[in-house]
This record gives C-alpha cells, structure tokens and sequence, in this order.
C-alpha cells in the first residue's frame, strides 16, 4: 500500500487528483464513490476539464452503491448525487455513466447484472472513502470478501453517519442499498482510497496496520497490489508507521 499523507482535506483532494489524472484519458473505465470525502477531488477534476479541457467523451464510470428505494429524483440519492457534483458538470454522455439500481422488483438480479457489465468493462481505478466502521462502499463489517455486488442491510453507525444529509433524521434515511460487493471492488486495476478527519483514525488505522478481517472490511486492500491511500493528518494520526 502506498500511503500519502497530506496537510488537510483541501491538501488531500490535491494528492488525490494528481494519481486520479493519469486516468482523465479516452478509453479509460472510473469507478466512483459518493458521501463528503471525494467532493474536493471532484471539484479539482471539474476545474481541470473547465481550464484545460480534459474531456470524458470516451471515459466510462461505474459508481459503487446506491440507496434502495430512494427515486433517482431525491436530492440524496447517489444518482442525483452524482450528476449534481460531477457528471453535469463535466462532458460525460449519460449512457457512459453507472450508478446502481435501487427501485423496482429483483435488485438481486440487478446486481449480478451490474457486475457482468464490470466484468466487461474492467475498471482501472476504483476511488473510495472508508467509514468511521471501516467499511468500504456499504461492505459493513463482516460482509465476505468475496461478496459480489449485492442488497445490504445498513448498520445503525452508518445510518447515524448519513443521517446529517437526512434534516439530521435518522428516520429517514433509507436502511438497504445495493453495493459493489468487496469482490467486486477488489477487481479493479487500481484502488484510491481517501480518508480525511479524526473520526477516521481507527478505521484508517485498522485498514493499514490491522489483521486482514473481515470486522475491518478495509483491512482486505491490504491484499491488492496496487492502492494508494491519501490521508490528512487528522486521519493519520494513530498510525504508528
Ligand atoms: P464520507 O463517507 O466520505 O461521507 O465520510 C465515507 C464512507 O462512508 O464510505
């Protein structure tokens, strides 16, 4: 694992988007994460195609997970997530872009059919964040390795954590999502992982330094072999290494 530790979140996004721009080429296939920790890369990324016209005409993007039962509609649905901090904001046709289904009759079968379109179309680089649980994606802890892309149930932290985007509501918040299975995830070329805060430290500090367990979903990056980990300090700080 390659690890980078920057200043701040703002330093962070910095690092991150100078790994992730190797990838800003035709052909190339991104896979994308939601929730705070990507929104300065994103940002970064939507000014370099503005100044320097970085195009993601050939560019395909397969994102990690997404709520069951929230319409496309809803302002926190990943989708809308989504178009509003990147796809509209970038040259990327619709039809290139991907998010899970969560609507309708037979998510599972949905699922598998989200992975055969991976399995088609390999992704070069996957970005995550990591819950404060050390979870990747929805992969809360004790979700096998090997899960394909899968219906979870959310965890009362994870529901906790999202429910600042639901009016601070935890009723709200919907408590299944369709998610890359860590089996999935592990099938990209690349992996970017982005941890920012204090409330990361353990969770970052079991994903480095911990056993290979599945109590840590993350713990497993520790298996690929070509990760880069961009932390700010606050997130680094009980590292011992
Ligand atoms: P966050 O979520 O970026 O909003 O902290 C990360 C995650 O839960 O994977």
């Amino acid at each position: 694992m390659k690890v980078i530790i920057a200043k701040d979140a703002n330093e962070a996004a910095v690092k991150a988007f100078e790994v992730m721009k190797e990838y800003l080429k035709p052909g190339k296939v991104l896979g994308l994460a939601t929730g705070s920790t990507p929104l300065g890369l994103y940002k970064l990324m939507v000014e370099d195609h503005k100044a320097n016209g970085t195009s993601y005409k050939d560019i395909k993007t397969f994102n990690l997970d997404e709520y069951v039962g929230l319409p496309i509609e809803h302002p926190e649905s990943y989708y809308a997530f989504m178009h509003r901090n990147l796809f509209d904001l970038i040259d990327i046709p619709e039809e290139n872009t991907h998010v899970p289904c969560g609507l309708g009759d037979d998510l599972d079968a949905k699922c598998a059919e989200y992975d055969k379109m991976i399995d088609e179309c390999p992704v070069d680089i996957q970005l995550l964040g990591i819950g404060s649980d050390g979870h990747i994606a929805f992969n809360e802890p004790g979700t096998p390795f090997d899960a394909p892309t899968h219906v979870c149930d959310l965890q009362e932290s994870t529901i906790k954590d999202n429910s600042r985007f639901f009016d601070g509501d935890m009723s709200k918040v919907p408590t299944q999502a369709c998610t890359q299975g860590i089996g999935t995830i592990m099938k990209a070329k690349a992996i970017l992982l982005i941890a920012t805060g204090a409330n990361k430290q353990d969770a970052v500090k079991g994903m480095i330094e911990g056993e290979i367990d599945v109590n840590c979903p993350a713990s497993i990056l520790q298996k690929h072999d070509d990760v880069t980990i961009v932390l700010d300090e606050a997130a680094a700080a009980k590292l011992s290494k």
